[in-house]
C-alpha cells in the first residue's frame, strides 16, 4: 500500500467547474473555516473559498450560476462549498435534496453556548455594543432566555438538524468536533477524510500548535512553512456573568440531549 501521505494525485477527467458533492452547511462559529481550509490543503479537494448562499440568498439566480461560483477542478476531486448559514434557513434542505440526494454533509458542532458567546463577539468586533447578558436574557432574575435573539436559536441544534433528517439519512452527515477540531485536528481530519473516501493526507503532522494564536495552523510544506487563520478567527471574547452561563446551560440541555439521542455521539457540552 502506498503511504497516503505520498501516495501522488493523478488528475483524471476534465479541469471544469462542477455542483459540489460535499457541503459544510454550518454551524457557525463551530470552526467552519478552518474545517474548509483544512481540507483545501488536501490535493482531492478543491474548495469555494466565499460563502457563496446559493440555496438560501440566490436561488433564483439558478443552478448554472451556482455551478460558476464553483472552483475548477478534476473528475476525481470533491468540490466543496461552505455557507453556515444553511443549516438554519428552513427551505434549504429541500432545495438541495432537488439539486442532488447524494450531497454529504459536514457540520461543525460546538457548545451553543460558547458558540453564541463567539457570535456575539463578532458582533461586537462589527460595531454591535450591547453586552452579550443583556441580549442573551429576557429577565436575568427569572433565568429566562430570549429565544427571539438568533445567537441564541442557532444553538437549537435538533430543531434544526431535524429538517434536514426530513430530505436525508443521517449517514450523510458527519458532524465534526469543533472542539477536537482545535485540540486534535488530525484526528479530527482523520475522521472528515474517512467520510469523504479520500486518501488520510492530513494527519498529526499537519499541524503546528501556535502558541501566539492559540490555535493549530497548518504546515504547508516540508520546509515548515506554517499558515494559520486570519485575525477574525480565534477572537478574545469578554467573560460573561457565570449565572447567565448557567442559565443558558440549563436551557440548552433538552435540546443538546435530544441532539446526542439524533446524532448517536454524546459530545458531553454540559461539562
Ligand atoms: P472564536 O473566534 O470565537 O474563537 P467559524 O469559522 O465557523 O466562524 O468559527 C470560528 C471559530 O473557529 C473560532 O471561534 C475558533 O474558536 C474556531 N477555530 C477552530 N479551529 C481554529 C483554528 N485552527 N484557528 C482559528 N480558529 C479556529
Amino acid at each position: 500500500d502506498l503511504v497516503p501521505e505520498r501516495a501522488a494525485f493523478k488528475p483524471q477527467g476534465k479541469w471544469k467547474r462542477r455542483l459540489p458533492k460535499v457541503i459544510i452547511i454550518g454551524i457557525k462559529k463551530g470552526g467552519t473555516r478552518a474545517l474548509l481550509n483544512f481540507l483545501k490543503a488536501h490535493p482531492q479537494v478543491t474548495v469555494s473559498g466565499k460563502e457563496v448562499h446559493f440555496f438560501d440568498r440566490f436561488y433564483e439566480r439558478g443552478l448554472e450560476w451556482y455551478r460558476r461560483a464553483m472552483p475548477y477542478s478534476y473528475e476525481n476531486q470533491l468540490t466543496v462549498e461552505k455557507t453556515p448559514s444553511y443549516f438554519v434557513t428552513p427551505q434549504v434542505p429541500k432545495l438541495i435534496y432537488r439539486m442532488s440526494q447524494d450531497v454529504k454533509f459536514l457540520l461543525v458542532v460546538r457548545d451553543p453556548v460558547a458558540r453564541a458567546i463567539s457570535d456575539h463577539a463578532q458582533s461586537l468586533q462589527k460595531g454591535k455594543t450591547t453586552p452579550f447578558e443583556e441580549k442573551a436574557m429576557l429577565d436575568p432574575r427569572k433565568c429566562s432566555v430570549d429565544e427571539s435573539w438568533s445567537a441564541i436559536g442557532i444553538g437549537l441544534y435538533s430543531v434544526h438538524l431535524t429538517r434536514w433528517l426530513k430530505y436525508f439519512p443521517l449517514d450523510q452527515f458527519l458532524f465534526v468536533s469543533g472542539k477536537n477540531l482545535v485540540a486534535n485536528p488530525g484526528e479530527e481530519m482523520g475522521k472528515v477524510q474517512d467520510f469523504l473516501h479520500i486518501s488520510r493526507t492530513l494527519t498529526e503532522k499537519s499541524f503546528v500548535f501556535n502558541e501566539t494564536k492559540g490555535f493549530p495552523c497548518l504546515r504547508t510544506d516540508e520546509n515548515g512553512e506554517v499558515r494559520c487563520l486570519g485575525k477574525t478567527k480565534g477572537r478574545p471574547h469578554n467573560p460573561v456573568d457565570p449565572r447567565v452561563r448557567a442559565c443558558l446551560a440549563e436551557f440548552y440541555r433538552p435540546y443538546n440531549e435530544q441532539f446526542y439521542n439524533m446524532t448517536g455521539i454524546n459530545f458531553h457540552w454540559e461539562e
